[in-house]
């Protein structure tokens, strides 16, 4: 289905302060470039598509260096960051050359890098579509293998442009 485009719009920067309004999980997307060397980008802009078969999506800017290579790779992780990972993120969200010589990594059968250290939960994708949207490329891809550590870890939280943690207060599956 395709959206026409429409001039009414509220400017970019009023947009950006509603969507900050909405807190998001971290995440770091891991790939290869054409040297094979690992390279990656901090999102939040991430969200499960569907279930079965299981695909998630994430938005990445069409400025980002690291967009070449999983359009070229057509395969990623997608690393959920954990409580400890702020660092992380602000060194992923960089232009730095050689992220991965300050956090502890492994590559995956196939070489696809995994964060080992700061990460609750991580995702191994194929590239299914990509899906360009105004400044953004939406990269929808399938799972093909994940893992999540065990429940003793909070995740990183984003939210009006600061980091934080998650404090539970009901259960999500209790009826109201
Ligand atoms: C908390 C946070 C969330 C971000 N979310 C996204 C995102 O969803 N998509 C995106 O393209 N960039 C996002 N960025 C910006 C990129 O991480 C940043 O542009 C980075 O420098 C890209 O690296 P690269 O050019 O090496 O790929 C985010 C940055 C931060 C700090």
């Amino acid at each position: 289905m395709n959206v026409t485009r429409q001039d009414d719009r509220i400017d970019p920067a009023t947009f950006l302060s509603i969507m900050s309004a909405f807190p998001a999980g971290i995440a770091v997307i891991t790939t290869l470039n054409e040297n094979a060397q690992p390279v990656g980008l901090t999102t939040t802009a991430l969200c499960s598509v569907s279930a079965d078969p299981p695909a998630l999506l994430v938005c990445v800017d069409r400025a980002s260096r690291t967009l070449p290579s999983l359009l070229s790779r057509k395969e990623f992780v997608v690393n959920f960051l954990r409580e400890s990972g702020s660092a992380t993120s602000i060194l992923f969200a960089s232009k730095k050359d050689d992220k991965f010589s300050a956090v502890r990594w492994r590559p995956r059968p196939g070489g696809l890098p995994i964060l080992t250290e700061d990460s609750l939960a991580w995702a191994d994708c194929s590239l299914l579509e990509a899906v360009p949207v105004g400044d953004h490329v939406v990269l929808i891809a399938q799972v093909r293998e994940g893992d999540v550590s065990p429940p003793a870890h909070e995740p990183l939280v984003y939210f009006q442009r600061r980091f934080g943690t998650w404090t539970p207060l009901v259960d999500g599956e209790e009826k109201p």
